[in-house]
């Protein structure tokens, strides 16, 4: 299954995708292009130096949602994309865009889902004085943060935590589970029922 990788930022999730297939982990599932919205995005920079194509498609220069999606749409069907990944990708999606590939979208997010949706989950987190928090894969549906959660890892926060402490250790939990998923979506064994979504052969 090939998927196109969507990005922001920095992209060391993308990052644990690419080693994880170097590693021959993510198989059946293949990178087949990284997009950003951003054309300073970090994470061009480790697409290229893994041998993917490495898109920009720039939401400032659209004019409005639908374009940028078009233009989206447009680099994904040229790299024969089956199934996409929003790696810390920070752009709402509309149904026009999800429509297209149904229970093949996945997110990750850093909370244990439905807690601390939106952005600086970590420090919503922290604020709130929760004693565990997490990272969560989930299909994107379009909800913010909302659609059916696929896995999840707690990471407890500690007495004397910082916020950038727990940030890096919900990192790494976020670089194991995305690629975790990736592979079981890729490899069928993902089935969705309702909101419950359910890993054949765990
Ligand atoms: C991660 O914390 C991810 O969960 C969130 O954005 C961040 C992206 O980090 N959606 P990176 O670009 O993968 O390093």
């Amino acid at each position: 299954m090939r998927f196109g990788v969507l990005i922001s930022g920095t992209g060391t999730n993308l990052q644990a995708l690419l080693d994880a297939e170097a590693a021959g982990r993510l198989r059946p599932a293949e990178i087949a292009c990284v997009i950003a919205n951003r054309p300073g995005a970090g994470g061009l920079g480790r697409a290229r130096a893994a041998g993917k194509p490495a898109i920009t498609v720039d939401h400032t220069l659209h004019a409005g949602r639908e374009p940028f999606e078009d233009a989206l749409l447009a680099a994904l069907a040229e790299h024969g994309v089956e199934a996409v990944v929003l790696a810390g990708f920070m752009r709402l999606l509309t149904p026009r865009f999800l429509d297209r590939f149904p229970d093949r979208i996945l997110n990750i997010h850093p909370s244990l889902l439905p807690a601390f949706p939106g952005v600086d989950a970590q420090r919503q987190a922290f604020e709130h004085g929760v004693k565990v928090t997490g990272a969560t894969v989930h299909f994107v549906d379009a909800g913010l943060d909302a659609g059916a959660i696929v896995a999840q890892a707690p990471v407890p926060v500690r007495d004397d935590d910082t916020i950038d402490a727990l940030r890096a250790r919900i990192l790494e939990r976020e670089h194991e589970l995305l690629p975790r998923a990736v592979a079981l979506l890729a490899a069928g064994r993902l089935r969705r029922d309702g909101r419950r979504v359910l890993v054949r052969g765990a």
